[in-house]
């Protein structure tokens, strides 16, 4: 299922309040927000970021990086109940813009990094490339991307998760959640003017049963599975604007 961008928005608009309990608030959700946190900030904190955009920031979950680490940001989101979730999350002081991903509102090669994180998976693959023209556009030559996609290796095992978090928390049977194969993102990637792509893997419901005897030990595991991406919920792919 598509919902197109404006159906997008009232779906966010009305799941603005509950969205970051529901998806961060969990024992799982905890153990996937360290893993994700520490995965965006190898890649972003390695050497100086610079300026950083990050496109559809939802209630701040990655906006929280950014602002903690003293990063040059603007986050922005097409729903503006996210916004002020994400807002109050960082104490007002979010820089936060209401933009559309489709037709981002600045200008050609102006970020040293642009990032954005369990967005692209709404959509099929035509949006997502639509989506990520405009982030190469706003990346300056040299810069760096920061995406990532909900994992077609793992799908079966994502299935039903799937099928129930849709059935309790929505009464619908088809999930949004397009999957992705990692080899044909880098090759969209690719012929969308980046280089050097690498992908790597990020959680995965199997942790659940580590995560119920020790956060730690959770943590180990979930970093341990990293390389093994045919196992992980997700992946992150980072490549470098031509
Ligand atoms: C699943 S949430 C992800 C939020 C956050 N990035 C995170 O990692 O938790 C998806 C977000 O995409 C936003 N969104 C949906 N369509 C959009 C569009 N066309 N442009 C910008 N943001 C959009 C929604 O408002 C929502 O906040």
């Amino acid at each position: 299922m598509n919902r197109g961008t404006g159906d997008y928005e009232s779906f966010y608009e009305a799941l603005a309040q509950r969205y970051h309990g529901s998806r961060y608030g969990g024992r799982y959700g905890r153990l996937f927000r360290a893993l994700h946190h520490a995965c965006l900030a190898d890649l972003l904190l390695r050497r100086a970021p610079g300026r950083v955009l990050e496109v559809a920031c939802g209630t701040g979950h990655t906006t929280e990086l950014l602002d903690s680490n003293g990063i040059d940001y603007v986050a922005c989101d097409l729903t503006q109940a996210m916004l002020a979730q994400s807002d109050a999350r960082l104490g007002n002081r979010g820089r936060l813009v209401r933009a559309n991903a489709l037709a981002l509102p600045f200008g050609t090669a102006t970020f040293d990094n642009v990032v954005s994180t369990r967005f692209l998976h709404l959509f099929d693959a035509e949006h997502q490339r639509a989506m990520l023209a405009e982030m190469i556009r706003v990346l300056r030559p040299g810069g760096r991307l920061i995406v990532d996609f909900d994992n077609f290796a793992s799908r079966w095992i994502l299935a039903l998760p799937h099928l129930l978090y849709n059935l309790l928390a929505y009464r619908r049977l088809a999930p949004d959640t397009h999957y992705n194969r990692i080899g044909a993102t880098e090759r969209m990637l690719a012929v969308l003017g980046l280089d050097d792509l690498r992908s790597e893997g990020v959680g995965g419901y199997l942790l659940v049963i580590p995560a119920m005897f020790s956060a730690p030990l959770a943590y180990r595991a979930g970093r341990a599975l990293r390389p093994l991406r045919c196992l992980t919920e997700q992946f992150v792919t980072t490549g470098i604007k031509r």
